[in-house]
């Protein structure tokens, strides 16, 4: 048993789709989450700078005392999967879970990716893809107006600027079987990626699929444990972030949101 927190961290408001995740899975353990609100979109970075970033947001999250980090972003994951592989706390993406999981979604279809500009970049989704299912047609589409869209709140499924994005990035999809939301964003819209596309196709959770490998860590090294406490530091306005975060959580974590300093790109 291990009572500190696990860290989970992401640009802005996805990652809460991987807490939700958390929270139903271990509604005991304690969580510390990071949203570098300051810094967002992290899907408009170089590589260079995204390094820079998985650093500093590792560093920031090993100073929490935290047992184990789910990095809770899919455009870290598949661009600097060597940084979370040797940091010396335990570390999860979103990207090895996810790929599973897609490998054994129902269906011989296509294979959809929608992430971020530099996660589709990247083409690590799409090799490990590849890789697990060879022959299948895979189709990797970036939506860089997602995440702007949806930290500005347009997030219900008849928003029309929200429609328009999500029909022109659902468009080449009609033929999948499976689809990964490769950003943790994508979650909150769901219900209108749900609407464009065919009944039969099996929307995948990176953010639920990095959820659970996190648990199964713990599991393994008989970690799991906590009282369900939770604190949240953001780089950027935390009464923005507190506000938002509270509807899509449906509780008030007004009095948990902290501001950290925004970390500086030097690169
Ligand atoms: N939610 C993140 C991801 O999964 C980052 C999105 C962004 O800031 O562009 O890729």
């Amino acid at each position: 048993m291990d009572d500190r927190p696990i860290g989970v961290f992401d640009s802005g408001l996805g990652g809460l789709t991987a807490l939700l995740e958390l929270r139903r899975l271990m509604p005991e353990e304690n969580i510390v989450y990071f949203g570098d609100t300051g810094r967002l979109p992290y899907g408009e970075k170089t590589l260079a700078q995204l390094r820079v970033m998985a650093a500093q947001d590792l560093r920031l999250m090993a100073e929490q005392d935290v047992k184990a980090i789910l990095v809770a972003c899919g455009t870290l994951s598949s661009n600097t999967p060597e940084l979370l592989e040797s940091f010396p706390i335990p570390t999860a993406g979103v990207l090895i879970p996810s790929i599973r999981a897609m490998a054994e979604a129902p269906g011989d279809g296509a294979l959809g990716i929608i992430a971020t500009a530099a996660t589709i970049r990247s083409g690590a989704f799409e090799r490990a893809l590849r890789k697990a299912c060879p022959g299948r047609e895979i189709i990797p589409i970036p939506c860089p107006k997602l995440v702007p869209l949806i930290e500005f709140g347009h997030t219900d499924p008849e928003d029309p600027l929200l429609q328009e994005a999500l029909e022109e990035y659902t468009a080449p999809l009609q033929k999948a079987s499976a689809v990964l939301l490769g950003c943790t964003h994508y979650g909150i819209v769901a219900e209108g990626l749900r609407r464009l596309l065919p009944e039969d196709c099996a929307l995948v959770s990176a953010a639920a699929c990095g959820a659970a490998a996190i648990k199964a860590q713990l599991e393994q090294r008989g970690q799991l444990g906590g009282s369900g406490e939770e604190s949240f530091l953001v780089s950027g306005d935390p009464r923005d972030f507190a506000r938002s975060a509270s509807v899509l959580l449906g509780r008030s974590i007004a009095d948990k949101v902290r501001r950290v300093p925004i970390m500086r790109i030097e690169t």
